[in-house]
């Protein structure tokens, strides 16, 4: 019994000593879809089947689209006697590993939520306090991905709760992306890259794009601008890079609320900026135009760069502002976007002028000895050289984004 007891002390202890976050995962930003933004809780197994089943049939796998995340509201309200969590009796009347057995057998992987308190943020039963019996309970039914929120957490510390649920994970032996979602609020980008794969680094994102105007006194989901400007900051993409992003929430591209070109922009945006890819729309309902931006290789390829270098603020010339992103090969992309709620115009001259990212020592300076062709990736087809001045006029909220060849 002594020997026995000596053995399960000594296997925990070295478990948890060596506990680390799966490896190789993530090593670009991670694509897939996420249930929250269309349907909050009101989620279900045909939906689920669907999903997986437009993956495969839009081409969205093909384009890299992988995981396919059930967040809040999938669980029943109570743990069993055993304090196991429940699928929703209703919304998965077949249980969870049934829908995870689907997604894999579409070549997709499965991603649940949990939260790391005593409840989710909807009212679910949180893992506090059973987060090993928990992360067994989603490696028994197959999942591949869980993303952890931060909802009704009295007195824990975020580093040392993510730390809790990570070991968990490990302990079960299956590979699971983790997912952290404590909004930015103590810096995850500081601490969670020996945890989890991702972090977010705002608040929600809400379909609405320009300055939107929030109420002190209440929550309020963030518009695309405004999660923008938290975070092409150097404090905050100099700690990214393969297996550990800032996640700047699922997107809002083809939500009502936006429109093609605030969705163009909001895309070009997350791409240039290396947030997860993560579909927040109805994929059922989708338009061609919405299904089009999604399914830009060009775009996609940003922030699938083998370089794995956040993108940055180069300058804001009136209404326009312009972001660099350094890319594998010496090649470059830039995206000029057009803030404000008017039509913009800006002629910009190459020549002389140098991208230069101070934080991962890249640079390119053009000259009429380095001139590159430019490729406008909306428009899918070459527009000039660096030689000679673009003149780019933009309505609003619309973007150019380009990438300039060798
Ligand atoms: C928080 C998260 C969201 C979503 C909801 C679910 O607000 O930040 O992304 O998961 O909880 O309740």
């Amino acid at each position: 019994m002594k020997k026995l007891f000596l053995f399960f002390a000594v296997l925990l202890a070295t478990s948890v000593l060596f506990a680390q976050k799966a490896e190789n995962l993530a090593l670009t930003p991670p694509m897939g879809w996420n249930s929250w933004n269309t349907f909050g809780v009101e989620i279900n197994e045909q939906l689920i089947k669907d999903i997986a089943d437009i993956f495969v049939s839009t081409g969205l796998k093909e384009a890299g689209y992988e995981y396919v995340v059930l967040d809040d509201g999938w669980m029943d309200m109570q743990r069993d006697a055993h304090g196991n969590l429940l699928p929703h009796p209703v919304k998965f009347p077949n249980g969870i590993k049934a829908v995870a057995d689907y997604v894999h057998s579409k070549g997709l992987k499965f991603g649940l939520y949990n939260c790391a308190g005593s409840k989710t943020c909807a009212g679910y039963p949180g893992s506090r306090g059973h987060e090993y019996q928990d992360a067994a309970k989603y490696a028994e039914w197959g999942a591949d991905f869980l993303k952890y929120d931060w909802c009704n957490t009295e007195k824990l510390t975020t580093e040392g709760a993510y730390m809790t649920m990570r070991d968990a994970l490990y302990a079960t032996g299956r590979p699971f992306l983790f997912s952290i979602c404590e909004w930015g609020g103590t810096s995850p980008w500081l601490w969670a890259a020996p945890i989890g794969h991702i972090w977010r680094s705002t608040g929600d994102i809400g379909p609405h794009f320009g300055d939107f105007k929030k109420n002190p006194n209440s929550w309020n989901p963030m518009s695309v601008l405004e999660i923008i400007d938290k975070n092409p900051q150097n404090e905050v993409r100099k700690y990214a890079g393969a297996g550990h992003w800032n996640d700047m929430d699922m997107l809002e591209v083809g939500n009502e609320g936006l429109d093609l070109y605030e969705n163009q922009s909001h895309f070009a945006l997350w791409a240039m900026l290396n947030s997860p890819l993560m579909l927040g729309n109805d994929l059922r309902e989708m338009t061609k135009e919405t299904l089009a931006i999604l399914t830009n290789k060009d775009i996609i390829s940003l922030n699938q760069d083998k370089l794995g270098i956040q993108g940055f603020i180069y300058a804001q010339e009136g209404a326009v502002q312009i972001f660099v992103k350094p890319l594998a090969n010496g090649e470059w992309a830039v995206q000029f976007l057009n803030r404000s709620e008017n039509p913009a115009e800006l002629t910009f001259d190459w020549n002389g002028k140098t991208f230069k990212d101070e934080i991962f020592g890249y640079e390119i300076a053009f000259s009429k000895d380095n001139v590159r062709k430019i490729k406008d990736l909306y428009l899918g087809k070459e527009i000039g050289k660096t030689s000679s001045p673009t003149k780019i006029k933009l309505a609003k909220h619309q973007s150019l984004v380009v990438r300039l060849l060798k």
